[in-house]
């Protein structure tokens, strides 16, 4: 320890504020006359952490957000003692915390600034509950924009907006609700083009203004606990997200049949109705992996049973639909139905595993069973139970994947709709109330079911989905956006909050397609679907209330469209299940909004329509009806018209046709997208030979393909693939050099190459350095394509 004795003994030296400073090796310590006592710990170059206490007590330090194993150590630091401020410099940037008044401004090593307190850290005592409502004020600058906060329904860029945090189900929402399922106190600021992140580890209630109040201030406050937030210097977004990926987490590889085609509703029972579902996509050669059991399949809604009119087997049944290709997914919601003949119910009271009130009683709250009480999911002991639950479900029944929701927790007919704030939960050995376990109760229940299902799914990976969710959930569960309204409205709010999802580290989302409540026409629902089959979870799902929602149910022609669409997807799946490596190893998100993708270029920083599909396809939905076409933005650099391969030339906007069959989609140029053929579902052919389609380009590009056995944790023991491939263009040549690690042997050995774009003909073709005729390589001159060993590391095509 490293202390500035000289300062702890003549506090005054320092005129209004200081007592003292002390630091180690990354922890640096500020004491004042008023007893506020600021940690900062030095993290990474890129993050610092401040803590706030305003009587020198922090609490005990625990976090359900941050990643146990999360990277952590720096390359430099330097702190100085000036006379008016102490001084932490690291690799990549400078904090000032300032001796009078200890207010803190990052800046540039060039001195730029990036973010200064407005006033700062402040505090207001909470008389009704104890503690402190505790709050922070920026400074925000001209031109600043922000991005992020989880799953808000509201403009992509949060300017101007205030909004809050606390997990609500919030049944046909609108745009601009406040209060959604999810909490993920994590936003970036961007100006300058100078991106950092701010991340409010605090589980209370959280409030964010983006100079909402005040034109140039940003504010952050919770209605308790500390004030204890991260901030991560980019510059790049990219920077700032995959360190908030590295700090809260990432996930494990799903099993690649849970990125196909998902069909749902609310509910199909019984098993002759599944069954008719299930014969139907296959009759219609409609791809589908996964079939949903909503809440009709238990007895009383009692979780963990089944009612066994309407499934008198289900064993035999889950059996049936996996030969028929169709994963199983099963609800399972956090109420217990108060009965003392159902033995759940029981176990939990006997053993005490029911949240109660503050004096003592059960937490008693009607949800779909009736009345029911709670498991306190914040008790490790009763996530332990939990998991143990699965055991039939998972390990004998043979369903692949569980659906949690209510989770926030909901409760039916109450004020707040929720628990009341004075229920107690243990919050891992720190007790505490409501208030502060509240948003992450359904984060803590995804966690236990993704540890019952792996467990008992073991050696397959498993496959969570969550209603409710608090940052760091995304290390055990995907996500949908909830009950939404089939509107074109929510349309547009399915693809700001999918976008908005990957930018705050839950890139596995989706939306339920279609819309939950209410009927979309044909077209609505072809034009969701054509989004849909671009987000990371694809998953069809309605309330039932009002009418089908299977893809055959809106007539020949959308079924034709959709049909196209899902096989789109399913061609796709090696390009995505490459992305999805992508954010699992280094937390780069699925989707890139256009900010992300160019945060140089001020035209993305209010576009939210275009997104890019993984690193090369550019999407752009069409949220409107009886259009033919839209105008759309395409980013800079050239791109290529998916539908025609006619190039074009970014940093402009443009108009594009879009008949009801097509929605805008562009290849940058020099990228190389691997292709399956259309299969039914995940895993029903053996892979023969796979397509790699070629995109042109004069200069170079770089593409990834990463691929394994599809499920089952081989794959950390190195049986992957993982091909980087290196596209040089010259007027006319091509050459594709391909560099692979990793033990994974594909079943299949040749990968057709597919050329577009190319602005000359090929006339000779040279593998590592040798010329092979064009007739071995079964080279077809009209489409430009040719078989190819799939191990070749050099290949020069010339004109
Ligand atoms: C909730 C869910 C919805 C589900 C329904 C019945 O409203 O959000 O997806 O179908 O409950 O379980």
């Amino acid at each position: 320890m490293i202390t500035n004795t000289e300062l702890e003994h003549k506090g005054n030296l320092y005129p209004s504020g200081l007592i003292s400073f002390e630091h180690d090796q990354d922890t640096i310590n500020f004491i004042t006359k008023n007893g506020v006592r600021l940690q900062i710990t030095v993290l990474r170059d890129n993050m610092l952490r401040f803590r706030y206490s305003t009587n020198g007590i922090f609490e005990n330090d625990f976090s359900y957000a941050v990643d146990e194993e999360h990277p952590h150590g720096f390359n430099q630091l330097k702190i100085e003692d000036t006379e008016t401020h102490v001084l932490i410099t690291t690799e990549k940037f400078k904090c000032k915390i300032a001796k009078d008044d200890l207010r803190v401004g990052m800046y540039e090593l060039d001195g730029r600034p990036i973010l200064e307190d407005e006033l700062g850290f402040h505090w207001e005592e909470s008389f009704e509950f104890g503690g402190n409502f505790v709050k922070m004020s920026k400074t925000s600058r001209e031109q600043e924009n922000f991005f992020g906060l989880g799953d808000k329904p509201t403009n992509f860029n949060l300017k101007g907006k205030r909004m809050s945090l606390w997990n609500t189900d919030q049944y046909a929402y609108g745009k601009d609700t406040v209060e959604l399922y999810k909490a993920v106190p994590f936003y970036m600021g961007l100006h300058s083009n100078l991106s950092y992140g701010i991340f409010f580890d605090n589980t209370f209630k959280t409030h964010f203004d983006f100079c909402h109040e005040r034109r140039n201030v940003t504010s952050f406050w919770a209605d308790g606990g500390e004030m204890n937030y991260y901030f991560i210097y980019g510059p790049q977004m990219a920077d700032v997200l995959t360190t908030y990926t590295d700090l809260t987490g990432k996930p494990e590889l799903p099993p690649m049949w849970a990125l196909g085609f998902h069909q749902c509703k609310w509910s199909y029972y019984p098993e002759s109705k599944v069954k008719e579902i299930t014969s139907k996509f296959r009759e219609l050669d409609f791809p589908c992996d996964a079939i949903y059991l909503d809440i009709d399949y238990m007895d009383g809604f009692r979780c963990f049973t089944w009612n066994k009119e309407y499934f008198p087997d289900p064993k035999r049944m889950v059996k049936e639909l996996e030969n028929d290709g169709f994963k199983t997914v099963a609800i399972i919601d956090p109420g217990i139905k108060i009965d003392l003949n159902y033995s759940i119910f029981k176990e939990g009271l006997e053993n005490d595993y029911f949240c109660r009130r503050a004096d003592g009683p059960y937490m008693r709250g009607k949800v779909w069973p009736g009345e029911c009480y709670f498991p306190d999911f914040t008790n490790p002991e009763v996530r332990e139970w939990w998991s143990g639950l699965y055991r039939e479900l998972i390990g004998e029944i043979g369903v692949k994947g569980v659906w949690n929701d209510m989770n926030e927790p909901a409760v039916m007919e109450v004020p707040g709709k929720t628990f009341p704030f004075d229920v107690r939960h243990d919050y891992d050995g720190h007790p505490c109330s409501h208030r502060k376990a509240h948003n992450v109760y359904g984060m803590q229940m995804a966690k236990a079911t993704y540890e019952g299902v792996k467990r008992f799914n073991f050696p397959k990976r498993p496959f969570i989905i969550t209603r409710a969710n608090y940052s760091g959930g995304q290390r055990y569960t995907s996500t949908w956006t909830g009950d939404n309204i089939a509107s074109w409205e929510h349309l547009w709010l399915a693809n700001v909050q999918i976008q908005r999802l990957c930018m705050s580290g839950m890139s596995f989302a989706g939306s339920d397609i279609g819309g939950f409540a209410e009927q979309p026409s044909g077209e609505l629902y072809t034009r969701w679907l054509q989004l849909g089959v671009f987000h990371p979870f694809c998953r069809v799902h309605s309330s039932g209330d009002h009418g089908e929602q299977e893809p055959w149910f809106f007539g020949e022609e959308v079924l034709d469209i959709s049909r196209k669409y899902v096989e789109l997807r399913y061609q796709l799946l090696p390009y995505l299940y490459t992305t999805f490596y992508k954010y699992v190893a280094e937390g780069v998100p699925i989707l890139k909004p256009l900010v992300y993708h160019d945060q140089e270029d001020v035209q993305t920083h209010y576009r939210a329509d275009e997104f890019i599909f993984g690193n090369h396809i550019l999407v752009c939905p069409i949220q409107e009806p009886n259009v033919q076409g839209r105008r759309m933005y395409i980013p800079r650099g050239k791109w290529y018209n998916f539908w025609n391969d006619k190039p074009v030339s970014g940093g402009r906007e443009m108009w594009v046709d879009a008949p009801l069959d097509t929605i805008p989609v562009f290849i940058k140029e020099g990228a190389i997208i691997p292709k399956y053929p259309v299969q039914q579902y995940v895993d029903e052919k053996k892979l023969e030979q796979i397509s790699l389609d070629i995109y042109y380009k004069l200069g170079k590009e770089n593409s990834e393909f990463y691929e394994d056995s599809h499920d089952g944790y081989e794959y950390r023991q190195g049986i992957f693939s993982l091909r980087t491939f290196k596209l040089t263009g010259k007027t006319d040549e091509i050459i594709l050099q391909q560099h692979k690690s990793g033990k994974y042997s594909a079943p299949y050995t040749t990968f057709k190459l597919k050329f577009h774009g190319l602005p000359f003909q090929i006339k000779k073709a040279f593998f590592e350095n040798e010329e092979v005729p064009l007739k071995e390589l079964q080279f077809d001159k009209d489409e430009n394509t040719m078989i190819v060993n799939k191990d070749f590391s050099e290949i020069h095509l010339v004109g």
